[in-house]
């Protein structure tokens, strides 16, 4: 493959339920490979900036409902728009950390009851992760965090269900579970541990989910 792919930026993903440290640690390893003199850029799932992105925040926020075929596959839309914006990044040498990503749109929409492989249908095709850190962090604690409950999804019962899911959805061969117990600091360590020698490596050209 090209010089391009070899030089190419790397797709690191976060995964796990709400108020797991997900944000939190995204931003210590975008300052961390920044400090090493890497290019990195943050995004995040959903992106609530764009006009599909107002439609889901009112979702979450409950003043509005839509159907669970609805909100999921504008949950899709909303990675399918980011999509030559992180293709372009990537390409261009940029790291990306995403807080958020496709296994999220399943979870969450699966934890409902929907079936598990219509939802994975409209997220085939997106750029695959090289690496999906999944934080774990006891659902005693998770509830405990900072404004937990605030949107339609953080409820204890339904947060176990979306767990359940996440763990059927892990592969080995591209995922690392992170415990997000312990501080800040501590976390962040065992996530740059995972994240360092992915980004100094030669992943190969970009490549597809689930094809
Ligand atoms: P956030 O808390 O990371 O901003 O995400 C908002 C909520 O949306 C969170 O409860 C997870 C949920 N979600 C989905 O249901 N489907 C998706 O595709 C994504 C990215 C998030
Ligand atoms: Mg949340």
């Amino acid at each position: 493959y090209s010089t391009m792919s070899a030089n190419r930026g790397k797709l690191i993903v976060f995964e796990g339920c709400d108020r797991s440290g997900k944000s939190t640690q995204c931003a210590k390893l975008i300052e961390r490979l920044r400090k090493e003199g890497h290019k990195a850029e943050l995004l995040k799932f959903p992106d609530r900036t764009t006009s599909i992105g107002l439609m889901i925040n009112n979702y979450l926020a409950n003043n509005v409902d839509q159907r669970d075929e609805v909100i999921h596959l504008l949950f899709s839309a909303n990675r399918w728009e980011g999509m030559q914006k992180m293709t372009n990044l990537l390409l261009g040498g940029t790291h990306l950390v995403v807080d958020r990503y496709a296994y999220s749109g399943i979870a969450y929409s699966a934890a409902k009851g929907m079936d598990l492989q219509w939802c994975r249908q409209p997220d085939i095709g997106l750029t695959k992760p090289d690496k999906v850190i999944y934080m774990t962090l006891n659902r005693d604690k998770a509830s405990e965090r900072a404004d937990f409950g605030g949107e339609r999804y953080e409820k204890k019962e339904f947060q176990a269900k979306v767990e359940k899911i996440f763990e059927q959805l892990q592969d080995p061969t591209y995922w690392q579970v992170v415990n997000g117990e312990g501080t800040i600091e501590d976390v962040h360590e065992n996530v740059f541990n995972v994240v360092s020698p992915v980004v100094s490596s030669d992943c190969g050209p970009l490549k597809k989910l689930w094809t």
